[in-house]
C-alpha cells in the first residue's frame, strides 16, 4: 500500500522539527505532526485511540528520552519512553498494516572497538540509556519485523538542545572550554537524517524492500574537540580550546571511545550520498548566525 499520510511523533525535537521544516516541501505526503502533549510516550495505553483516528500509513517516531546522564536515575521512564513505547508502537502498526520508522543510537555498542560498527555488530549497550534503546529496537523486531529502525550518533541541528548550540553559548560566555579529545564519532545533521528518512519513504513507496536496522550519521569521524574547534572557526570566536581525557570528565552515563557508525548499508540500499559533517556544520551555523 502506498504511503501518504504520516503521523511524526516528537514534533519539537531537534529530528521531529527538521521532518517539520522538510515537510512544507512535501505537498505529495500529509504530515501529522505530534508533540508530548498530543502523543505522550510515557502513555502507550494511550496510543492506539489516537492512531486509529489519524489512520496513518506510517509512523516515524522520532520522540525518545534522550536525557543520556539522567537515564542512570530515571530509569522507569526511560524505559517505558524508549523501550515499552516502541514495542507499543511496532505492534499497533503491525495490526494495523502501518509502517514503522524509528531512530536508535550508537550506545547500543560497548564503544570498545576500532572499526566502524555494522548494523549486525552485536549490541552491547554502553550505558541505561542505550539499552533502553537496544531493547526497544529487539522488542520492536520481534513484534514487527517490517519495522525500520535507523541508529544515528551525535545528533545536532539549528532547533533544539545540542553540542553546537551549547558550544556557541559557551564559547561567547568563557575564556576557556575544555573539550574531551579522546572519543571519536560521527556527527549527525538532524536536517540531513530528516532528508534520508523521507528518501526512505520515497523508496518504500518505489515498492523496494526495506525493514530491519539502518546506520545513518554524517560523513567523516572526529572528536569533540575537534567538532568543538570547527565550531569556533565557523563561528570566528577566539575562546581557547582545550583537549582533555574521558578521565577528567567523568558523567553518570558512560560514553564510548570509539562510536563509528557504518553507514554502507543505508547508501547502498538508498543510492545516496551522505553529507560530510564539515559541510553540515556549515549550513547549520549558517542557519544560526
Ligand atoms: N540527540 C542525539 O545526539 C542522538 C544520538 C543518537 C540517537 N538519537 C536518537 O535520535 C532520535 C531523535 O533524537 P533527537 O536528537 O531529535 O532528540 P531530541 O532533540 O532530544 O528530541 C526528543 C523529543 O522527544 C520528545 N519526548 C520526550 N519524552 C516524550 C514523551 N514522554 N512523549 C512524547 N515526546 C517525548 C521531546 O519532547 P519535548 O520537546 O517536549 O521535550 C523531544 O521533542 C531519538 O530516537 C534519539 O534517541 C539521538
Amino acid at each position: 500500500m502506498a504511503i501518504k499520510k504520516i503521523l511524526v511523533t516528537g514534533a519539537n525535537g531537534q529530528l521531529g522539527w527538521e521532518l517539520s521544516q522538510l515537510a512544507k516541501t512535501l505537498p505529495a505526503y500529509e504530515f501529522i505532526f505530534l508533540d508530548r502533549r498530543q502523543l505522550d510516550l510515557a502513555q502507550p495505553a494511550s496510543f492506539e485511540a489516537i492512531i486509529h483516528t489519524i489512520a496513518p500509513d506510517l509512523i516515524i517516531n522520532t520522540a525518545a528520552y534522550t536525557a543520556v546522564d539522567k537515564a542512570e536515575t530515571e530509569k522507569e521512564l526511560a524505559n517505558t519512553i524508549n523501550t515499552i513505547a516502541v514495542q507499543t508502537l511496532a505492534s499497533i502498526a503491525k495490526k494495523n498494516k502501518i509502517r514503522f520508522i524509528t531512530y536508535s543510537t550508537d550506545y547500543v555498542f560497548n564503544g570498545q572497538s576500532t572499526t566502524p560498527y555494522l548494523p549486525e555488530t552485536k549490541l552491547a549497550p554502553i550505558n541505561f540509556y542505550g539499552q533502553t534503546k537496544a531493547n526497544g529496537e529487539q522488542l520492536a523486531l520481534q513484534e514487527n519485523p517490517s519495522s525500520i529502525i535507523i541508529r544515528t550518533s551525535w545528533v545536532f541541528s539549528s532547533h533544539g538542545n545540542n553540542f553546537v548550540k551549547t558550544m556557541m553559548r559557551l564559547m561567547k560566555e568563557r575564556a576557556e572550554l575544555k573539550i574531551v579529545g579522546d572519543q571519536l564519532g560521527r556527527p549527525t545533521y538532524a536536517k540531513d537524517l530528516a532528508i534520508a528518512t523521507i528518501q526512505m519513504v520515497d523508496a518504500l513507496n518505489a515498492g523496494k524492500t526495506i525493514q530491519g536496522i539502518y546506520h545513518y550519521a554524517n560523513q567523516g569521524e572526529t572528536t569533540w574537540y575537534d567538532f568543538a574547534s570547527a565550531i569556533k572557526a565557523n563561528a570566528g570566536l577566539s575562546c581557547n580550546i582545550v583537549a582533555i581525557t574521558t578521565k577528567e570528565f567523568p558523567t553518570p552515563a558512560i560514553r564510548p571511545t570509539y562510536s563509528v557508525l557504518a553507514t554502507d548499508k543505508i547508501e547502498n540500499e538508498l543510492g545516496i550520498v551522505i553529507p560530510s559533517w564539515e559541510i553540515a556544520l556549515k549550513d547549520c551555523m549558517q542557519i544560526l548566525s
